[in-house]
């Protein structure tokens, strides 16, 4: 029995267990990655299995299932292709951080959501701001406190780690602190690791937040690589 809707999340799975890139994603790490010990990346497949081993997985993959594709943004770059991977890569965030439950899904549903705003491919910080108010109207089922932290997680996606404290008290989530700033630690790592399907080179490691995503580098190329030769 499959385990996604998706056919494109079906391919990345299936792909799971070969190593076709190996040589490539091994060149790219030396070419452009040298602060990155190649011994510390971990690969796709042993990735994914833990994923798929994951006492959160059967939650985390009917968030996924339910991804209403009629509200996100259009495009080859901004669309469904990098949105699905970005929330994989956000449950595996999760998963290594030990975030679950509830706050789990709240981070899924914002990294799903979180280019809804977009209306062209350029570097438009305000994109973030007008997909938390599409969010809010489009997803009346999260209310309160949860839709805030939705909302600030989206709004603050594109904008600077120096933003993040003004959009947290424009939610008026200062007793969440915590938990705010690491699901958006989180959602903006899952984004930046999403930056391979520009080039083989445009993740900066520099703008990853927590250390872990580090060790993904290699697998986030893989990842990519294998959708940009098997969806169209
Ligand atoms: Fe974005
Ligand atoms: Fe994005």
């Amino acid at each position: 029995m499959r385990k996604w809707k998706s056919d494109r999340i079906e391919t990345i799975f299936a792909h799971s267990a070969e190593e076709e890139h190996a040589e490539k994603i091994k060149a790219v790490l030396k070419d452009y990655y040298p602060e990155l010990d190649p011994r510390e990346q971990r690969s796709l497949p042993e990735i994914l299995d833990k994923l798929s081993a994951w006492k959160e997985f059967d939650d985390f993959s009917s968030i996924i299932n339910g991804l209403r594709s009629e509200v996100l943004y259009k495009s080859r770059v901004h669309g469904i292709w990098h949105i699905e991977r970005t929330a994989l890569w956000c449950g595996i965030l999760c998963m290594e951080l030990g975030v679950k439950g509830r706050m789990m899904e709240l981070c899924t549903v914002s990294a799903l959501y979180h280019d809804i705003g977009r209306i062209d491919e350029r570097e438009d910080g305000e994109h973030g701001r007008r997909g938390a108010e599409l969010f809010k109207n489009a997803f009346p089922e999260y209310t309160g406190r949860e839709r805030d932290l939705i909302c600030a997680l989206i709004e603050a996606h594109s904008l600077n780690d120096s933003d993040s404290g003004n959009i947290m008290e424009k939610f008026a989530l200062n007793d969440y602190e915590p938990e705010y700033q690491m699901l958006l630690k989180i959602l903006k790592d899952a984004d930046a690791l999403e930056r391979f399907r520009l080039t083989e080179h445009s993740l900066a490691t520099h703008y990853l937040r927590n250390k872990i995503s580090l060790s993904f580098v290699g697998a986030a190329l893989d990842m990519v690589l294998y959708q940009n030769n098997n969806n169209e």
